[in-house]
């Protein structure tokens, strides 16, 4: 199997660009040693010169693994075993899965494997994108307890939600670590779209701060007053269940978090009058690059003749084929 080598420094940004590129080969693993990634290619010939191929064993990946795929052998054929490759999410107890359409009459079957292979409590199937305000997908229960509550551990922290009335990814995880890293005590901190909370409960288990957590998702908020009482929190965190636009603010924030990636940037005027000076925004948003959210921040700025300085960007996961959820950390300063 021919791989790129590179330095493990650089193998997280090598291995964005060959996914842009369409030339990393996804159906294998990525292998890492101690100072280098190998990355698997499939076009040799497109590969920038500079860099060092290799001939190496990779693992192929098995989204389902083979364990999962025999508790279907008898009900599936072949091919339906081969389009069987999709994901899941697990949500504390429930598993959310997503099933081709040519593999809907099997659902059940799927379900039930589902329900052996992880055993979790409950299984579900998606029903439709994420959509609306609220960012809800409709789900359909297939097996086990058909209770779409449940309690998500994500570092330390407890989050309680009904999967069927809010919106929660464990996609984001690291991200809402990260964030909750790069916080200093005391700082005051406006979640614009909070959901049932995970940043705020993330951040504020870990620092001494005070933050204002907005849903218009009367749902998200009433999760949200429960996961204040499940953790134990170092910080303060105050939910409001409103429009956020909707709100007088009297005062100012030194961080911003603005998690609503599909339309955030209608928000950011708001954003641009509520930081202080020298406050940080946490911007997100489905992009194919960092220069549109950039450019955005950096126009909602202008007009209040603030100044932006990006403090850093990221990918933190696929949205779709050549769309990213980007973040971007921005410095707001008069
Ligand atoms: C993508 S979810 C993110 C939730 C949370 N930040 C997280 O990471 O799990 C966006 C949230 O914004 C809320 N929302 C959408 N428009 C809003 C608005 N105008 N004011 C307040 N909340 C809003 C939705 O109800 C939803 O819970």
């Amino acid at each position: 199997m021919k791989a790129v080598k590179t330095p493990i420094k650089n193998l997280n940004d090598l291995r964005i660009e060959l996914i842009e590129k369409k030339l990393m080969d996804m159906s294998y693993k990525i292998k890492t040693d101690k100072n280098y990634g190998y990355i698997p290619i499939k076009d040799e010939n497109n590969i920038n010169p500079n860099l060092e191929i290799v001939d190496i064993d990779l693992v192929k990946v098995e989204l389902f693994p083979k364990n999962f795929t025999e508790l279907l052998e008898d009900k599936l054929n072949n091919k339906e075993l081969e389009d069987l490759k999709t994901s899941f999410d697990i949500i504390g107890d429930i598993v959310i899965l997503e099933i081709p359409e040519n593999l809907e009459k099997h659902k059940k079957d799927i379900g039930k494997a589902t329900l052996n292979f992880t055993k979790r409590k409950s299984v579900y199937m998606k029903k439709s994108p994420i959509q609306g305000t609220t960012r809800v997908r409709q789900l359909e229960f297939l097996k086990g307890d058909e209770n779409p509550v449940t309690i998500h551990k994500e570092h330390g922290n407890r989050l309680k939600l009904d999967v069927s009335k809010v919106y929660f990814s464990p996609r984001l995880a690291t991200e809402r670590l990260r964030v909750a890293e790069s916080v200093q005590n005391n700082e005051k901190i406006l979640d614009m779209f909070c959901g049932i909370g995970p940043f705020p409960i993330i951040i504020a288990s870990r620092k001494n701060v005070k933050i204002t957590a907005v849903d218009i998702n009367k749902d998200a908020i009433k999760y949200l007053n429960e996961n204040i009482d499940l953790n134990k929190l170092k910080g303060n965190i105050t939910p409001i269940n409103n429009d956020i636009t909707k709100i007088n603010f009297k005062n100012k924030f030194d961080r911003i978090l603005m998690n609503l990636p599909g339309t955030a940037y209608k928000f950011l005027d708001l954003a641009i009058d509520l930081i202080k000076n020298n406050g940080i925004i946490n911007y997100y948003e489905f992009s194919k690059d960092y220069e549109q959210g950039i450019n955005r921040i950096k126009e909602a700025a202008s007009k209040k003749n603030k100044n932006v300085e990006i403090i850093s960007t990221r990918k933190v996961k696929s949205n779709s084929p050549g769309m990213w959820h980007v973040a971007i950390d921005a410095k707001i300063s008069d």
